[in-house]
């Protein structure tokens, strides 16, 4: 008799990952109702229990070069992930960073994909590094220092860390 696998073959279908563009604005209230309160409150350093008109308009606002957002959908069209970078005003190279993954499936590796692809979209459009401001408290500071980033400053209980896109690009 053959041996039977000792793994749980995955069922799931692979995540689809496109652009995120101005009439996405839906998905985003769909993402952020699939985010437990911690996670968004660890995504907007607030308590958010939905976004408000002016902000939903803002993040769905991408233009492909200075604001680009990747969302990842399952198999049933609904959104997972949402990663972003807004270059800086007046620092063109450089480019804030954040990213949210619905509760349900995080820790399984789809928010650091967001980023080594925004990463790649990045240097096409000239951004050479990127920022984050992250909570200390959420073992995210840690992890992504672990990850090469470097922390350029810290207040209060945040703290923002750098790295450059082309040391992702290689992760
Ligand atoms: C932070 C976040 C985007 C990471 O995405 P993810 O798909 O869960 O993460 P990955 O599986 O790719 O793992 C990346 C790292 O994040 C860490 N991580 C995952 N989930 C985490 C969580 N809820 N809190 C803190 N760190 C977390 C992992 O431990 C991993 O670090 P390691 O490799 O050093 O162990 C996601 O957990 C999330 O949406 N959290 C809530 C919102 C948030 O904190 N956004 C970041 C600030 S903009």
């Amino acid at each position: 008799m053959a041996a039977l696998p000792t793994y749980a073959p995955s069922t799931e279908p692979p995540l689809r990952i496109r652009d995120l563009g101005p009439a996405d604005e839906p998905l985003l209230d769909q993402l952020h109702a699939a985010l437990s309160p911690r996670s968004q409150y660890r995504r907007f350093h607030a308590a958010k229990p939905r976004l408000a008109p002016r902000e939903r308009r803002y993040l769905a606002g991408t233009d492909g070069r200075d604001h680009v957002a990747l969302v990842a959908l399952d198999g049933a069209g609904a959104p997972v992930a949402v990663g972003r970078f807004v270059r800086l005003r007046g620092r063109p190279e450089t480019a804030d960073i954040a990213a949210e993954v619905a509760d349900e499936r995080q820790s399984q590796g789809i928010g650091s994909d967001l980023v080594r692809r925004l990463a790649r979209r990045a240097a096409a459009v000239g951004v050479s590094r990127f920022t984050a401001t992250v909570l200390s408290e959420t073992g995210l500071r840690r992890s992504l220092v672990r990850r090469g980033w470097r922390v350029v400053d810290a207040d209060g209980p945040s703290a923002t860390l750098e790295i450059d896109v082309w040391a992702l690009m290689r992760a």
